[in-house]
């Protein structure tokens, strides 16, 4: 991995894996890029207690995201399961640390997308993806969802939204992602990338 190119940052919470193997895709989906990397970063829990700590590096999967993470990415794929139709704790706890970043106006012209996964079909994936995005506007980013030139979007029977990946991991949150749920996951991640070259670009020319 090298120090000097541009990285996309996938920021994600998982507990049972499902949200993890998206951003792995997405991340596929960015490396698939030339001239950009991937930056898998996950989120600890969050704890009832406040005298509860955790690790500072996990025992398993990517490591926790930093704020220096955040600042310097050149975009962002920010991942969640669906929680009550929305993104989970650990992650919002998160982006609620990132007032010095806004006020800096850090994240301005970056392109950012949203991805999820659920339990049920109609388990609120959209709901989920639109309540992301919400604070990803107020940071400045530019968001991007999936066109319906990804053809899956219109023949999957499982996840895939145009306003991001999304999987059905069943009753059980044991479904794997399906060939479209993956497809879609690897475009957005690809797209991702593309902006946030074009965007960086963009910046430099403007600064
Ligand atoms: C507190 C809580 C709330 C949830 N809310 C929803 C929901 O609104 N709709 C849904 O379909 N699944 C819901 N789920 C299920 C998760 O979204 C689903 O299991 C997801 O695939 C887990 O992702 P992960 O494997 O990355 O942890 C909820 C789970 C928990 C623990």
């Amino acid at each position: 991995m090298s120090a000097s190119l541009p990285y996309v940052l996938i920021l994600y919470y998982s507990r049972h894996g499902a949200t993890c193997a998206m951003a792995e895709r997405l991340a596929a989906g960015v490396e698939s890029v030339r001239g950009v990397e991937a930056r898998l970063r996950t989120v600890p829990p969050v704890s009832p207690t406040c005298e509860a700590v955790d690790p500072e590096i996990p025992e398993e999967g990517a490591i926790y995201a930093s704020l220096d993470d955040l600042r310097h990415c050149a975009g962002l794929a920010i991942g969640s399961p669906t929680r009550f139709g929305n993104m989970a704790a650990p992650l919002k706890h998160f982006l609620d640390g990132t007032s010095e970043l806004w006020l800096g106006g850090a994240l301005i012209d970056r392109p950012a997308t949203a991805f999820t996964s659920t339990s049920s079909l109609h388990g609120g994936q959209e709901a989920t993806l639109l309540t992301m995005l919400v604070p990803l506007l107020h940071h400045g980013m530019v968001y991007a969802g999936l066109p319906y030139s990804e053809t899956e979007l219109m023949a999957t029977t499982g996840g895939g939204t145009p306003y991001g990946a999304s999987h059905l991991a069943g009753k059980r949150s044991d479904r794997p992602l399906d060939d479209e749920e993956r497809s879609l996951a690897h475009a957005q991640g690809r797209r991702l990338a593309r902006l946030a070259l074009a965007l960086a670009a963009m910046r430099e020319e403007s600064a």
